[in-house]
Formats: C-alpha cells, structure tokens, sequence
C-alpha cells in the first residue's frame, strides 16, 4: 500500500508548474478533510523539523514546504485580522540535523537558517539537536536569535558567549504580549526538556531547578495575565511539563494554560486540567499542528490599538473550549482550509521562500543521483526481518559487502549498529544525495574491538536488545516510547528511536478502499484530530540494535536471517570462529562496553579503535546503492 500511487482525480487534473511546493515534489491527493475549528485565539504549531524544510518529494500528503508555509500563515492571518480574532505560531525547536538542505552544506545551516527566519513565528525555543555541537548552537545564537528577537525563549538554556567566554541566557527568559485583535494577555515560557548530551558551550538548567528561580517564580505571579504559553522541546506526558504546570497552577488555580511540546516526533494532545491542554505536532515538515481557544479573557483590550473590525466579542468563559487539528502538511489541505485554490493560494513571500529553497537544493546538488532503489525499503512499515525491512537489507546486503579494514585482512568481524541510525525510509525510484541525509544523517564512524572471544560477542545482541535494568537506565532505554500517563519520565538518549506514529493501532482497522494510507491520531479528545480522514497504517517494532556476521567460516546449520534474530545464541556450530572482530558504530560505543562488563569482560575504551578511517554508515549505504542498484 504506497501512498505515492493513489493519486485521486483531482491532482491528475493539475499540471504540476502551478504548484507552489518544489518542482520535483508529488502532487498532493484529493482526501476527505475536517476543517479547522477556529476560535478567538488560534495557533499554527511546527516541532522537529529536522531540516526538513524543503518538504517531502517523494510523498504527497507531505510535499509542501516552507514558502507554502508562510503563504498558508499569510492566508490565515488575513482571515483572523478579517474576523478580529488572533493568530499566533509557534515552533518548538529541533529544527536542524536531518536533511541535506541543512546537513549538506558547509557549513551546514548556510542555507536553512535563513529559510527558516522568513516564518514570521511569535514564539520559539531550541531543541536538543541545536545544542550537540558547539558551532551550531553558536549559529542559534549568533543568527537564528536576532533574527526571531523578542520571540525566541531560553527559559532554562545558557550559552557561553563566543566572544566573551561568559556564561548568559542563549535567549530571554520569558516573553508578555498582548494579541493584537483581542487584546488577550499572554505570558509566554520557552524550555527544553533535561538534556544532557549538550556540547560544553551551553548550559541546560533542570526544569525543577529553573521553576524555582526567582525570575520565575515572580513571572508567574503576574495578576496580568490572561492565558500562560508555555512551549518547550520536551514531550507532552512528561515529569518537566508536569512541574511547569503545577508551578503555574499553585500561584494561578484558574487561569488557562496553553502547552506546545516535541521532541518525541508524534501527534499528540493531552489534558492537564479543564483549563490545560498540551499539543505535540509531529515530526519532518509531515504535520502543522492548529489549536483554538475561545473564551479567553481579554484583559489587554483597552489598549490595544486594532483597526480590526470590532466585530468578534467572545466572553470570558468559566470553561473556555480547546480545540486541536493535525493539519497534513501539503498544498490540497492548505487550500482547503483557505478556501483558496492555486492560483489565489501563494503569496509573494511564500512564492519567494519556495524558490530560496529550489535554488539552495540545485547549489547543494541534492537531486544528483547515487542509483535508483528498485522497490521501498521501511524502517516501520514492516515486519523485521523481512524482505522489505531496511534493516534486513543493511545487514543482508549492504554491511556484509563494505564493512571491511584491509588492515584486518579476512578476520571474522561483526558489526552492531543501533536502528536508531536509520532515520527514515526508501522509496523505490531515485536514490539522491538527498536520501543519504534522511536515511542516515549522523556523522558518526565506525570503531572496533579486536579479537574479541566469540563465546562473548555472540551474547552481546541479546544484551542491547533486552532492557537489562543495570545495563540500560529507564532513562537512556533506545526503546520506543509510547504516550504514557501524566508524570511518566521519556527517554533522554537523544537516539533513542522515537516512534513516529505510537498512537496508530498495530493493526489496521478494516480498509477502506477510498482512504489514503496515513496518520490516524487518537489522543486524549479522541480520534477526530487529523484534518485528512485516512486508513491507518501498521506499524512495526524493531529491535534496538542489529547485527551482520561478515566472513564467518560457512557453516551448515546457519541461514542469514536466523543469524540475526534476536537469539543468535541458540546457534551452535562447530565452524564457529574463536574470535572475532566487533566493530560497531562509535555511537553506541558506552553501551557496547556496558553490554561487554555485564557480560563478565573488562574492556576499556583504550582496547577500541577506529575501523575503516572516514567511513560512516551513510558513505557506505551510498557506495553500495552506487555499486547495486542502477538506474532504469
Ligand atoms: C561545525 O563544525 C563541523 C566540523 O568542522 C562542520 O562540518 C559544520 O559545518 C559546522 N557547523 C556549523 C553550523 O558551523
Ligand atoms: C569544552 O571542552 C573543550 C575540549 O573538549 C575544552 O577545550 C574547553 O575548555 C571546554 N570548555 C568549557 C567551557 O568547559
Ligand atoms: C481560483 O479561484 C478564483 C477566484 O475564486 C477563480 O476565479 C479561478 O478560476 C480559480 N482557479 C482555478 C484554477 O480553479
Ligand atoms: C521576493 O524576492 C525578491 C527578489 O529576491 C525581493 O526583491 C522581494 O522583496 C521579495 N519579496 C517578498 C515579499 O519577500
């Protein structure tokens, strides 16, 4: 089932030089939509764009991008300020890393950065990715601040200045507003959850540390306030929402809380309290999350100055209403929602920001093609091991014919790499410089034990696949993480492999015919959140980690997929070598030393060593698919 196929009757009718989004991006379908439910305060929300900006070329319900983007706020802008309410965007952080449109430049972010700061967004905060490298939070600060000045908030982050080695806020703490049609006074947070892995440069303070602070203790205590904003990089059902919120409500019982999170890639939407709702929008550019409230006070407005039609008065409510939608990110849902179609849709700006993007991609050299996949590969879409499952293809196909070191001759060798180095699919056709990036966008190489006793490393999958406690704190686990209740730690790894769709049935519901395959959210208001009415789709676990055997004597009893299921210690065969080399990808290299303490072994960092000088999971996808899979 590929959605790429099902075009409807109504994209074959368009030719494709209308559209807005990049040339080379698939129409979008015809699909039955929910509309928006506006109300006097209305929100555009985007979370872990991952450079993702350009949109999804080879997907139609995902192929806007960020031009079409900015003219969908313009259009709704116009609209609010047409019906004297409000619209405020919101972004949420993790904006880097993921993409060749951010990953392939040097330095990387040249061209990203700027596209970015065309969104005119009121409010915005860092994720964890901004923060692994010194150079890239020094890019936040030095470009990606001033350019949102005033708007972008850094409630619990420091950076030290690069100029003058002192530690300060990467960004303000806190930002007060006033809406400008209704008057409605916002008091705004901008947190990141407690990240650990940051680079040295920057200083993340723990929520609870931070909400005791005095700043902000005196912010919360503003009387002022119509409506408190809190965004983060954190996820929605998380101990440090949890703690913003209770620090909010013991000062202020009754008034209402907005939350935007991320981070953990899904839909999703959580009620704190009648008055507290929480929206998590997604992942990669695949979703703008939409949200209104109505009933909100608005204290602000005798003094603000509005030239718009007096017309709307809501009246503050004992109960104000919430209301989300999960709007998918391409041209028929914006037009839609617009009630404008291709030629009237675009503005000047937006059709501007889409061509910075076409142009950055041709100087980026992005559609230059390595080979051409003969069918799609899926991270989650099915069963590992099986025949169209990138991970059986990696360890089947592609890691047994590059991983080798001349300098190790024929030695035995295995090689483990967490599946959480694979960011996203393949789709049959084109395999682009592009695709490099969105497969495998982490830069990390590969390192090695030498002669490790083979009675040792065949144990070690079963280790980084167990949630072994002593081995894995609930904190690190690479496992998924599913919505869980109020309170519930996350995952802090930052590769840990976030489940794009958790809320989505493991099995499909009846399928209907008509429906595109797609996101089907339930969340804590039900399962009417989607705009796009779609067939669900299955999704599958997979292990945390997976291994190849590569120049094992032949053996009798041993096939390959029996090699590397999740028992290879059952396998018994008297060709097994005494030792072998274990290499694995230098990201997970404490935690192959972990496995191998627990295992009863004392080696120590200084026993590994780089292996195959340069390479790196993604060099080696894309001189295999060179060598593989022509083109035709
Ligand atoms: C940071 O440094 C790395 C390594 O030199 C480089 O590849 C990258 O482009 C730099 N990133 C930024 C944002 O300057
Ligand atoms: C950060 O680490 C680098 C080496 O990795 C060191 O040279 C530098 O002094 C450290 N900076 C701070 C602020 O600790
Ligand atoms: C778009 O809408 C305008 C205004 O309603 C209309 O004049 C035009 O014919 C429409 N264009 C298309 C291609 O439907
Ligand atoms: C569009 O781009 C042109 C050329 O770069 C520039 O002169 C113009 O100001 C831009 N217009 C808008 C609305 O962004």
């Amino acid at each position: 089932m590929i959605i790429r196929f099902l075009y409807g009757a109504w994209a074959l009718t368009l030719s494709s030089t209308v559209f807005a989004a990049q040339p080379s991006a698939a129409p979008p379908l015809s699909a039955p939509l929910r509309d928006l439910p506006w109300g006097q305060l209305n929100f555009l929300h985007t979370t872990d764009t991952h450079g993702w900006h350009a949109g999804h070329l080879q997907e139609p319900s995902f192929s806007a991008d960020w031009g079409d983007y900015i003219s969908f706020a313009e259009r709704l802008h116009e609209r609010a300020d047409d019906e004297g309410v409000d619209l405020l965007l919101v972004d949420t952080g993790d904006r880097i890393e993921g993409n060749g449109l951010y990953d392939a430049s040097d330095p990387k972010g040249k061209y990203t950065l700027d596209i970015f700061a065309e969104q005119d967004i009121d409010v915005l905060c860092s994720g964890n990715h901004e923060l692994y490298k010194s150079n890239s939070s020094e890019a936040e600060y030095s470009v990606t601040v001033p350019k949102f000045a005033g708007n972008y908030i850094a409630s619990n982050l420091d950076i030290f200045d690069p100029k003058t080695g002192e530690q300060r806020p990467l960004a303000q703490r806190y930002k007060k507003f006033t809406t400008k049609n209704q008057g409605i006074r916002v008091l705004a947070f901008g947190f990141l959850f407690d990240f650990t892995g940051n680079a040295n440069n920057t200083v993340v303070q723990k929520v609870e540390d931070a909400i005791k602070e005095k700043w902000f203790q005196q912010a919360i205590r503003d009387r002022e306030v119509d409506l408190f904003l809190v965004i983060g990089h954190i996820l929605l059902r998380s101990i440090e929402f949890a703690s913003i919120f209770h620090a909010i409500r013991e000062q202020n019982w009754d008034i209402p809380i907005q939350i935007f999170g991320g981070h953990t890639h899904i839909r999703d939407y959580a009620k704190y309290d009648s008055k507290a709702y929480a929206l998590e929008s997604g992942r990669y550019m695949e979703t703008i999350g939409f949200m209104s409230i109505t009933g909100l006070s608005t204290g602000g407005k005798e003094t603000t100055i509005s030239n718009a039609p007096s017309g709307r008065d809501f009246k503050p409510s004992a109960s104000p209403s919430f209301s989300r939608r999960y709007i998918d990110n391409n041209l028929f849902s914006f037009y839609h929602h617009t009630s404008l179609n291709e030629t009237t849709f675009p503005t000047i700006h937006g059709r501007n920001v889409s061509s910075m993007i076409s142009s950055a991609r041709k100087k980026l050299d992005l559609d230059k093609q390595f080979g051409c996949a003969p069918k799609d590969y899926w991270t989650n879409r099915v069963p590992y091991p099986s025949e169209q499952s990138i991970f059986t293809w990696l360890q089947d196909e592609v890691l047994p014919s590059k991983i080798h070191d001349p300098s190790r001759g024929d030695t035995p060798r295995m090689l483990i790499t967490n599946t959480g180095a694979v960011r996203f699919d393949i789709f049959k056709g084109p395999f682009t410089v592009d695709t490099t990036y969105t497969v495998s966008p982490f830069t990390n190489g590969f390192r090695y034990i030498k002669d490790v006793p083979f009675s040792v490393a065949k144990r070690l999958l079963q280790i980084l696949n167990q949630e072994v406690p002593q081995l894995w704190p609930a904190s690190q686990s690479l496992a998924y993480v599913s919505p869980a209740p109020l309170g519930q730690t996350h995952p802090s790894n930052p590769l840990y492999n976030p489940h794009p769709h958790a809320q989505t049935p493991l099995t499909p519901l009846k399928e209907d015919k008509d429906l595109t395959p797609g996101y089907t959210t339930t969340d804590d208001a039900g399962t009417d959140g989607d705009d796009t009415i779609h067939a669900p789709i299955t999704f599958y676990r997979v292990p945390n980690c997976i291994e190849s055997r590569i120049a094992f004597p032949p053996t009798t009893s041993s096939s390959k997929t029996e090699t590397n299921t999740q028992t290879p210690t059952s396998m018994q065969s008297e060709e097994d070598p005494t030792a072998i080399d274990l290499i694995y990808v230098d990201f997970i290299e404490s935690y192959i030393l972990l496995a191998l303490k627990f295992l009863g072994t004392d080696y120590e960092e200084r026993d590994t060593a780089v292996y195959m000088r340069g390479e790196t999971l993604t060099s080696v996808i894309a001189e295999w698919v060179g060598e593989n899979w022509g083109c035709e």
